[in-house]
C-alpha cells in the first residue's frame, strides 16, 4: 500500500471517536442490540438498521435529531470469500448513524466528509465517492463539498441500491472508498471503486432511506426521508492502522497470532491461499461463534443455530488442516473475550457458557470429522483425474457425518475433485420429500379421517371462553362416536362433541384442556377433555342423562374451580420465564411447557444445572411478582406492534397478524410480557404462592423445573410439613428440634458403629481371642488362621493390627470373613520375621483367592483380595495351611 501520512487509530478509538462525533451533533446513542433480531424477516442482525425498523416505519419516533450506535453483525452469505482476501468476514462491527426525517442528505454528506478528513485525517485525493445511476441530488452535494468530478462516479443498482432484507425499508445509497493505492489490488488501468479488487476500499454507506418494499415487491415511500449510514469498522481499522487488509489490524492479528502460536503454521499477510487463509478463517469464525453464542443462540441443524454450528464446524475443520491436533476453539474465545470484553461486557458474563457449548460442539464434531473424513479419502481416493465426487456422497457425508457441503468441497477441491452439487441438491430434495411424506402419515394416522372432513365443513371453533365459564347457548354442530359421525348421543355413552362455540379451552401452548358439563332439557353430560382437532375443538363426552343431538342447543360450563388454578399457573409460568432470564440471562428460551390444574413444568435453554441460590433466586422473583399484587393484562395487537412491545414470542414458533400479548405489572416496565393464547390470573395476587419443586436435565443444552403455585404450593408445603411432623412425631419431639435431634442421633450412630466394630476387631473380641489362642506356633513365628463374620474387608487390618498385638513375637496371619453384602473377603500379613522365615503374604494370597472366585496379592508382609464365591472360604483357609505344609 503505498505511504500514508495521517496519524494512526486503534479500533477502540475508533469507535470512540466516531461515536462522540454523532453525539456531539445531537444523535442519540443507541446500544448494539442482539444478534437475534427482533425482526422475523431477519435471520441475524447484520446492519446497524436493523434495530430501527419501527422508526423508519413511522411506529416510533424519537426527540433527538438522529441515533448513532455501533452493531454487532453476522453476514454469511459471502462465506466462500472469508479468508481469500483483506475485508470480508463473518462477523463485524458497524458503526452508524442513523435519522428518520432529522438530518438532510446535504448534512449527511457533509457530516461523513468533516469525520473523514478532519477526525481521521484522512486525505480528500484517496477519497472516492459513488452515486446511484440517477441520483444527481447526491452527487450535486459531493460537487458542492468540495469533491473533484474525477472522484465522483455512478452506479447501478447491485452497488448503490441498498435494502436489509427482501422485505423492509430500502433505499439509494452513496459509498465513500479509500485507495489503497495502485500496488495493491488488479493493477488494471480502469480499475475504479466497485471493481472486486482491495484497491478501493468501500469503507462507509451512506443510505437514503425512503421505500419500505413489500411482499409483493411494490414500493410505497416511507413517511419520512431517513438516513442509514453504515461505516465497517474493521475496514476502517485497517485505513487507520495503514493496513491494506483488515486481518492485519490490531484486534485480528490478536487472534491470527493466537492461531500462529496453537498451529506452529507462520502467517503471510499478503497470502490469501493455504495457511494464511485457514488461519484468518479460524479468527473470523471464532468471533462469531462467540458473540453468536453469548447472545443465546446455540448450534442447532437449521436458522441461525445452523449458521452458528457451520461456522464452528468450519472453523474446527481449518484447524485440523493447518496441523492443529486437538481441541483448540475455546483458547479463541478467551482471547476475543480479552480483545473485545471492554466494548462487549456479555462475552465477559457469558464467556464460561459459552465455552461450555464450543468445547461440546467442537468434541462431536472431531468425532464427526474423523469418520467422515475417512469415508471421505476413500471416495476420493476412487475418483479418476478430474472425476468429481458424486452427489450421492457428498450427501452420505452431509446425512450421516454431518458435513456441511462447503467443508466436503474444500477437501475435494484440496484434493483436486470437483463434487457434483446437483446430483447432492436433488438428494437433499429427495429427502425433504421423505420428511413430508412421512409428516403426513403421521398426520394422517393420529388425525383421523373424520376429523380432518369436520375441518374441511364445520367453521373453526370460536373460542369464548377467556371471560366467561359459562355459555348459555352453544349448539351442537357434530357428534363423532367411534370414529364415525353420528346423529345422538344416548345416556352412558362417551362421544366427541363439536361446538360452534366453546368456553372449554382446548390444549395448547402448554395449557392442557378444560373439563366442565353440557346441560339441556332432561341431558347432562361430563366434558373430560378438550382438544384442538386442526381449529375444530372436540369435546370428549360421557353423555350422563338424556340424549345429545346434533343441532340441540346446550348449556356448556367450564369447572370454574379448576379454570381458575390453571389461569394461575399459567401466568406463574410466565412470571418464572421472566425470571429466569434475569437471573440467568437472555440465553433462556423457553423449549417446551406444561401447564396442568396442579403443577407446572417448563423446559428452556440453559448449561448448567441451576445452584441452589439461583434456584431461590428464580423463587423469590417470582414471589415478589406475586406479592406485589400486578395486575395481567391482555391485549390484541398487530405481530409487529407485539414485538417493538418487547413481548417474548416462542422460538421458532409461527403467529399470525393478530396476536394476544400477555404482560404482567405496568405498561412501561412490565415483568413479564409474552404472545400467549392461553387463560390466565387477573392480577398476579390470585396466583398466592409459587415454589420449585425440583430442577434437572432433559437432554443437552436443555433443563426443566417443576413448580407449582396456587393450591398447589399450599398443597406441596402442608405436605412437607406434614413430613416433618411425622418425623418429629417419631422422634418425639417439636418439629424445629428435628434437625437437631437427627444430627445428635447421627453422631450416636457413628459412636455406637465404632465401639461395635471395636469390639468386633479388638482384643475383646471372643472370636480373635479364639483365635489367637489357637494360634500354631511353627517355631520360627506364630500362625493364626481364622474365620471370622460380621465384619467387612476393611475391618480385617485391625483384625491384624490386634493379633499383632497380642502374640508376643513374630507372628502371621490367614483371616477370612464374609461382608454385610455376602462377598467373601481375605486377608494375609506376617511380621518381618515371619516374612524371613519364608511366610509370604502375596503369595498365599495370590494363591488361595480363586478358591473365592476372586483374585488379589499384595506385599509379602500385607496382602488382601475379596471375591463372589462366600461358600469358598473354609477351602481358601485349607488351601492357605497346605499351601505352609501344615
Ligand atoms: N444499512 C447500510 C449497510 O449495511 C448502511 O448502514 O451497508
Amino acid at each position: 500500500m503505498a505511504a500514508a501520512d495521517f496519524p494512526m487509530m486503534t479500533t477502540a478509538e475508533i469507535r470512540s471517536a466516531f461515536l462522540t462525533f454523532f453525539e456531539e451533533r445531537g444523535c442519540k446513542l443507541f446500544p448494539s442490540s442482539s444478534l437475534i433480531p427482533d425482526d422475523p424477516s431477519l435471520l441475524l442482525a447484520n446492519a446497524g438498521m436493523n434495530q430501527f425498523k419501527a422508526y423508519y416505519q413511522g411506529s416510533k419516533t424519537m426527540r433527538e435529531i438522529g441515533a448513532t450506535s455501533c452493531q454487532k453483525c453476522v453476514r454469511t452469505n459471502d462465506i466462500d470469500i472469508i479468508g481469500s482476501d483483506g475485508r470480508h468476514a463473518s462477523f463485524f462491527e458497524m458503526l452508524g448513524n442513523f435519522s428518520f426525517g432529522g438530518v438532510s442528505k446535504e448534512q449527511a454528506c457533509s457530516w461523513a466528509l468533516e469525520l473523514s478528513t478532519q477526525v481521521f485525517h484522512l486525505p480528500i485525493e484517496r477519497l472516492y465517492f459513488t452515486v446511484f445511476t440517477d441520483d444527481d441530488e447526491t452527487y450535486d452535494i459531493w460537487r458542492k463539498l468540495g469533491v473533484e468530478e474525477s472522484h465522483i462516479s455512478r452506479l447501478g443498482e447491485d452497488d448503490n441500491f441498498w435494502a436489509a432484507g427482501p422485505t423492509g425499508p430500502c433505499g439509494p445509497c452513496s459509498e465513500i472508498y479509500y485507495d489503497q493505492g495502485e500496488d495493491v489490488g488488479c493493477g488494471r488501468p480502469d480499475c475504479a471503486p466497485g471493481c472486486d479488487c482491495d484497491r478501493f476500499l468501500e469503507y462507509w454507506n451512506l443510505v437514503f432511506t425512503q421505500f419500505d418494499r413489500q411482499e409483493d415487491g411494490s414500493m410505497p415511500e416511507l413517511p419520512h426521508r431517513n438516513l442509514d449510514t453504515g461505516m465497517g469498522l474493521e475496514r476502517m481499522s485497517a485505513i487507520m492502522q495503514h493496513k491494506s487488509s483488515f486481518y492485519d489490524s490490531d484486534i485480528m492479528q490478536g487472534l491470527i497470532k493466537l492461531g500462529e502460536d496453537i498451529s506452529g503454521v507462520t502467517y503471510v499477510g499478503d497470502d490469501y491461499t493455504g495457511a494464511s487463509r485457514s488461519l484468518r478463517i479460524i479468527a473470523d469464525h471464532a468471533r462469531s461463534v462467540d458473540f453468536m453464542i453469548s447472545d443465546g443462540i446455540l448450534p442447532g441443524n437449521e436458522g441461525r443455530g445452523y449458521v452458528l454450528r457451520r461456522l464452528l464446524r468450519r472453523a474446527v475443520f481449518h484447524g485440523r488442516l493447518i496441523g492443529i491436533e486437538g481441541a483448540f476453539l475455546t483458547r479463541f474465545i478467551d482471547r476475543v473475550n480479552e480483545l473485545m470484553g471492554d466494548a462487549y461486557p456479555e462475552l465477559l458474563k457469558n464467556a464460561a457458557l459459552v465455552k461450555g457449548i464450543v468445547s461440546a460442539e467442537e468434541d462431536r464434531f472431531s468425532t464427526t470429522l474423523d469418520n467422515g473424513r475417512v469415508y471421505l479419502d476413500e471416495a476420493l481416493a476412487g475418483l479418476g483425474d478430474g472425476e468429481e465426487l458424486a452427489g450421492s456422497a457428498a450427501f452420505m457425508l452431509h446425512d450421516t457425518f454431518g458435513f456441511p457441503i462447503d467443508l466436503t468441497v474444500e477437501i475435494a477441491e484440496a484434493a483436486g475433485h470437483g463434487v457434483d452439487i446437483d446430483g447432492f441438491n436433488r438428494e437433499m430434495e429427495a429427502q425433504r420429500e421423505r420428511a413430508r411424506a412421512n409428516v403426513k402419515g403421521d398426520a394422517w394416522g393420529s388425525f383421523n379421517n373424520i376429523w380432518s372432513e369436520l375441518a374441511d365443513t364445520l367453521p373453526a371453533t370460536l373460542f369464548c371462553g377467556y371471560e366467561d365459564d359459562v355459555l348459555e347457548d352453544a349448539r351442537v354442530l357434530a357428534i363423532v362416536r367411534d370414529g364415525e359421525r353420528v346423529a345422538a348421543a344416548a345416556a352412558g355413552e362417551d362421544v366427541e362433541v363439536v361446538l360452534d362455540r366453546a368456553p372449554f379451552y382446548a390444549e395448547m401452548g402448554g395449557q392442557v384442556g378444560d373439563t366442565g358439563t353440557l346441560a339441556g332439557e332432561g341431558l347432562a353430560a361430563t366434558v373430560s377433555d378438550t382438544q384442538n382437532r386442526g381449529g375444530i375443538y372436540a369435546l370428549c363426552v360421557h353423555v350422563d342423562k338424556g340424549t345429545l343431538a346434533e343441532g340441540a342447543t346446550v348449556c356448556a360450563s367450564v369447572d370454574h374451580h379448576r379454570r381458575e388454578l390453571l389461569r394461575r399457573n399459567h401466568t406463574a409460568t410466565h412470571l418464572l420465564d421472566a425470571a429466569l432470564k434475569e437471573v440467568l440471562g437472555d440465553h433462556v428460551n423457553q423449549a417446551g411447557s406444561l401447564v396442568t390444574p396442579d403443577h407446572l413444568r417448563f423446559d428452556f435453554t440453559h448449561f448448567d444445572a441451576l445452584t441452589t441460590d439461583e434456584i431461590r433466586a428464580v423463587e423469590g422473583l417470582v414471589n415478589r411478582e406475586i406479592f406485589a399484587a400486578k395486575p395481567v393484562v391482555t391485549q390484541e395487537m398487530g405481530i409487529d406492534e407485539a414485538k417493538a412491545a418487547g413481548a417474548i414470542a416462542l422460538f421458532g414458533e409461527k403467529y399470525g397478524e393478530r396476536v394476544r400479548v400477555v404482560s404482567v405489572g405496568t405498561e412501561e416496565h412490565p415483568f413479564s410480557r409474552e404472545l400467549c393464547g392461553g387463560t390466565h390470573a387477573r392480577n398476579t395476587a390470585e396466583i398466592g404462592l409459587f415454589r420449585i419443586v425440583s430442577e434437572s436435565s432433559t437432554g443437552s443444552n436443555v433443563r426443566r423445573i417443576e413448580a407449582v403455585a396456587s393450591e398447589g404450593a399450599v398443597a406441596y408445603l402442608e405436605g412437607r410439613a406434614r413430613i416433618a411432623e411425622d418425623a418429629a412425631a417419631v422422634l418425639k419431639c417439636r418439629v424445629d428440634e428435628v434437625p437437631e435431634r437427627i444430627g445428635a442421633l447421627n453422631q450416636t450412630l457413628c459412636a455406637t458403629e465404632q465401639k461395635l466394630k471395636a469390639a468386633l476387631t479388638g482384643g475383646s473380641s471372643d472370636a480373635i481371642a479364639q483365635a489367637i489362642d489357637a494360634a500354631r506356633d511353627l517355631g520360627a513365628y506364630k500362625l493364626v488362621i481364622a474365620r471370622l463374620s460380621g465384619l467387612e474387608a476393611a475391618d480385617l487390618r485391625n483384625v491384624w493390627d490386634t493379633v499383632r498385638q497380642k502374640v508376643a513375637g513374630p507372628v502371621a496371619c490367614v483371616l477370612a470373613t464374609v461382608t454385610e453384602k455376602g462377598q467373601p473377603a481375605l486377608l494375609a500379613g506376617a511380621t518381618d520375621e515371619a516374612v524371613s522365615a519364608g511366610f509370604k503374604a502375596g503369595d498365599i494370597i495370590k494363591k488361595i483367592a480363586p478358591l473365592v472366585g476372586g483374585g488379589g496379592g499384595g506385599r509379602p508382609t500385607m496382602a488382601q483380595a475379596g471375591g463372589k464365591n462366600a461358600a469358598g472360604i473354609d477351602d481358601a483357609l485349607a488351601a492357605a495351611e497346605r499351601e505352609l505344609g501344615l
